[in-house]
């Protein structure tokens, strides 16, 4: 360069942008052209709008390697920190429009086995007896928006016992332990006896536990009841029934909770009833209807294995 030329202006971070979209701007499937150019555009406009410092970028990506590293079979820390995030909600509630008073979706969860025993209506999920929790009658129909019952529906549900533990985490617990799938009768009735949810913490010993750290934030989910309800012609609902006395329902570490899923549990003591329940003693029963909404049927394509140490 001689001194009278002009020095040549050093390049911007959105001319990068502009060679990253025109790198992809190719990409033969439309759909993936749209997502990785919209990853792009938002990572870019991200470490601008947070001027992201390359310390900052690699610790990002140590974070990710971390949770590469602890993920297994049975534990999926991707999983779990788009749940923290809510970004799993965001998804799951703009893929499951449904009317008012139909069954809406909430977070699968990292903890969810597909394979679970079909059971008749009235099984007990509870193979571990006593330590299990309180014992809890789940019962109602499955309806379409009209009314009509919704024969044949299935529900695959699952819960933790009063510890707050999946069976698949747990090896005190039996294979299965608190899990099975029902399916509804020709009048769309179902029912199961289970343990009434407790609320308990996500897990915090990997690097998503570091986030609840350096955000102030409780890891603590309020007690649920996993299901997810399948039938032909209907859109397959996941979701979660939440207890409404629970502390922790304004403050769901994975933004699960919704109003029309938050449900009451009544304390039956009542003596006929009692002697005739599986573990004749009080029990809790919920009672709750669920409205499916018409669609695709569809299965999950997750599921957690049970952990080594469980096995
Ligand atoms: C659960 O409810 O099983 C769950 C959901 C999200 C993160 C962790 C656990
Ligand atoms: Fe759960």
């Amino acid at each position: 360069m001689s001194s009278q030329e002009s020095p040549v202006p050093p390049t911007t971070s959105d001319q990068i942008t502009t060679m990253a979209l025109e790198a992809v701007g190719a990409t033969p499937n439309p759909r993936t052209r749209r997502i990785v150019e919209a990853l792009i555009r938002h990572t870019h406009d991200f470490a601008r709008e947070v001027d992201l410092q390359p310390g900052e970028l690699l610790y990002a990506a140590e974070f990710l390697k971390r949770c590469g590293d602890i993920s297994d079979a049975s534990r999926h820390e991707f999983i779990l920190l788009s749940d923290v995030l809510g970004l799993t909600m965001v998804v799951d509630t703009l893929a499951a429009e449904v009317s008012d008073g139909a069954l809406e979706p909430s977070v699968l969860g990292p903890f969810y086995r597909s394979g679970s025993p079909l059971l008749p209506n009235g099984a007990d999920l509870s193979r571990g007896a006593e330590a299990d929790g309180v014992p809890t009658h789940v019962l109602g129909r499955v309806l379409a928006a009209d009314g009509r019952p919704v024969g044949g529906a299935e529900l695959d549900v699952w819960g933790t016992n009063a510890n707050g533990l999946y069976e698949n985490v747990d090896p005190n617990q039996p294979d299965y332990n608190l899990r099975g799938r029902f399916h509804t009768d020709d009048q769309g009735r179902f029912d199961f006896w289970t343990v009434k949810p407790v609320s308990y913490p996500v897990p915090v010993d990997g690097p998503v536990g570091d986030l609840f750290a350096a955000t102030g934030r409780s890891n603590m989910r309020p007690a649920h009841l996993h299901v997810i309800a399948s039938a032909d012609g209907y859109s397959t609902v996941v979701t979660e029934f939440y207890t409404d006395d629970d502390e922790y329902l304004d403050n769901d570490a994975v933004f699960g909770v919704k109003s029309s899923l938050v449900v009451h549990y009544d304390w039956i003591t009542d003596e006929k009833k009692v002697a005739a329940s599986p573990r004749a003693q009080p029990y809790w029963e919920l009672r709750r209807d669920l409205v499916l909404t018409p669609g695709v049927r569809t299965g999950v394509e997750f599921t957690a294995g049970r952990e080594e140490s469980a096995r």
